[in-house]
């Protein structure tokens, strides 16, 4: 069952976090919905501009849709991932998402606040959610590149202005991650201090962690064992999620993980099973594991077990 990310953060805010994981294939989709549902956690499926674009922004559509038949205990939302504005209207007028985000962090304040009220007035009209972003993260986005010297936490104050001019459901906040499989390079760590200050300036909004992958570090080891080369590869600790859902976070996004199982998963397969070059096998394997990789995550945020909680919710 396809609903906005506003109704899964009514129940997960100050208790947990929901998981928000990018899909690019069919194997992420099915691996996806099977942990959610082993771990019974709702979860957020996230859709980058890249990932409309790899096959056909219908294809995943169609991915999603057919999922939800395959899996009607599942309660998810569909969302695009770091949308500019023409992306959001695409999007909100498909009639099939159910949130957007609006990403116009990387302009001054007042044009990404014009953006942003624009954006969240086209998709209010529909019933869809926007989730917008106020400070930068470093590392690499869909459109921007930014140092990790250059990005910049999100000001508290400047968020509760953005929220009350913007109108939009949810605030992506810079609050030291990054994305991508590199972060931390310097000395940057979390700052739960400027998380802490926002939630006081905007106590019950639902605020949203960018750049959350935790980036295992055996499976950094495991990948470099079979042929890899990820040096210095470094992330998010991920016993710190909880702390950052009482903070207000009620929505982690994760990506890079996943694509880490993906590559582990391949590379030690072709290294053990030279003779393969059938695709079934290794897309199981990597089914499996995926679906175990999202069961874990949702234990580490906090949503596994909650997935019959919100079902009663929804229903009223
Ligand atoms: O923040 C970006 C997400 O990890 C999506 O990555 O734009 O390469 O699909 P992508
Ligand atoms: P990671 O690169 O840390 O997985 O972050 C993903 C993300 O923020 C997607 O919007
Ligand atoms: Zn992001």
């Amino acid at each position: 069952m396809i609903v906005t990310t506003k109704q899964l953060f009514e129940h997960a805010y100050g208790k947990y976090a929901v998981g928000a994981y990018n899909i690019n294939n069919l194997e992420q989709t099915m691996g996806l919905f099977r942990g959610n549902l082993d771990s019974q956690a709702p979860f957020i499926i996230q859709i980058s501009k890249g990932a409309r674009s790899y096959t056909h922004k219908l294809m995943l559509e169609g991915l999603i849709r057919s999922a939800d038949q395959v899996f009607p205990d599942a309660i998810f939302a569909v969302h695009l991932d770091h949308g500019d504005e023409e992306t959001c209207y695409d999007c909100i007028n498909s009639g099939f998402y159910s949130s957007v985000m609006i990403d116009a962090s990387h302009e001054d304040f007042e044009t990404n606040i014009a953006i942003t009220r624009r954006v969240v007035e086209a998709a209010h009209a529909k019933g869809i959610v926007v989730e917008a972003e106020l400070g930068q993260l470093g590392g690499v986005e869909e459109h921007v590149k930014v140092d990790e010297a250059n990005a910049k936490l999100t000001d508290p104050d400047m968020a509760k202005e953005f929220v009350e001019r913007t109108g939009c459901d949810s605030l992506a906040c810079a609050i030291g991650t990054s994305h991508g499989a590199f972060k931390f390079t310097g000395s940057q760590t979390l700052r739960f201090d400027v998380l802490a200050e926002i939630q006081k300036r905007l106590p019950g909004f639902p605020l949203v962690m960018h750049g959350s992958s935790s980036v295992p570090q055996e499976e950094v080891e495991r990948i470099n064992a079979a042929g890899g080369n990820l040096k210095g590869a470094r992330g998010v600790d991920e016993t710190q999620f909880r702390r950052a859902a009482e903070l207000g976070v009620t929505k982690v996004n994760i990506d890079t993980d996943g694509r880490l199982v993906w590559t582990r998963v391949h590379r030690e397969y072709f290294r053990d099973h030279p003779e393969n070059f059938d695709l079934r096998p290794i897309g199981k394997v990597f089914m499996a594991e995926y679906a175990k990789f999202i069961a874990h995550k949702n234990e580490m945020l906090g949503s596994a077990g909650q997935l019959e909680a919100v079902r009663r919710l929804l229903k009223g």
